[in-house]
C-alpha cells in the first residue's frame, strides 16, 4: 500500500537496490505466486529479494509490498508500521511462505491504496485481526498476532500473493477516488494505506 512520510527510517542504510514496481494489467499481478522451497533459506536470492522489496518499498513510500508487484512470483511480502497516533510502530519486516488465520468478520473499513494501482483509493472491508505464521528471509519461524492497521496490511499484501487487488475487495465502488480528490474530501475520515 503507498503514501506516508518515512523521515524516520534512513532509506540509504538499506543496502538492497530499488526495483521497478509492475502497475494493474501486467499479469505477474494476477497469479497465484509459488512458495519458496526450504532449500532456498538463508540464500542470496532471498536475502535479496527481501532487502529489496523493503527499499523500494520505503523509496516509494509504502507501507507494504509484495515480490509479485516487483515481479518476482513468490509467496514474499515485506512491510513496515510507523508509530503515529494511536498506532504502534511495527518494525520493518519481510515475511516469507505466510500463512493468515482470520479472525472475526471482514467488517473493518479502511482506506487503501497500492503502488501498483498508483493515484486510486478506496474504502476496503477487512478483518479486524489475523494470526500470522511465516518464515523471516533465513528460514527462523515467525508467529505473531496483529490487529486493526497492521492486520490490514498484511491482508492487502498476502492477496498479492494470491493474484488479488484491493479493488476486488471493495463492497462499495462509489468509494474509490483520485489522491487528490481523496485529499481534498475524504482525508481525515479514516487514515489512508497503501500496501
Ligand atoms: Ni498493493
Amino acid at each position: 500500500m503507498p503514501g506516508r512520510e518515512r523521515a524516520d527510517v534512513n532509506t540509504r542504510a538499506l543496502d538492497g537496490r530499488h526495483r521497478t514496481i509492475v502497475r494493474m494489467g501486467n499479469p505477474v499481478l494476477r497469479e497465484r505466486a509459488q512458495d519458496v522451497p526450504h532449500d532456498r533459506f538463508g540464500t542470496r536470492f532471498l536475502r535479496d529479494l527481501g532487502r529489496d522489496l523493503l527499499r523500494t518499498m520505503f523509496e516509494d513510500n509504502g507501507a507494504g509490498l509484495a515480490a509479485p508487484q516487483v515481479g518476482s512470483s513468490v509467496r514474499v511480502f515485506a512491510y513496515y508500521i510507523p508509530g503515529e497516533g494511536d498506532r504502534d510502530q511495527v518494525a520493518p519486516r519481510v515475511l516469507v511462505n505466510p500463512v493468515l488465520t482470520l479472525v472475526g468478520e471482514p467488517t473493518e473499513l479502511g482506506w487503501e491504496g497500492c503502488l501498483s494501482v498508483p493515484g486510486l483509493r478506496g474504502m476496503v472491508p477487512r478483518h479486524p485481526t489475523v494470526k500470522v505464521s511465516a518464515f523471516d528471509t533465513d528460514g527462523n519461524e515467525l508467529t505473531f498476532e496483529a490487529e486493526g492497521f497492521h492486520a490490514r496490511v498484511i491482508q492487502h499484501e498476502y492477496d498479492h500473493l494470491d493474484g488479488v487487488i484491493f479493488l476486488d475487495r471493495m463492497t462499495d465502488m462509489s468509494s474509490l477516488m483520485f489522491e487528490e480528490e481523496w485529499e481534498q474530501f475524504a482525508k481525515g475520515k479514516d487514515l489512508p494505506v497503501e500496501v
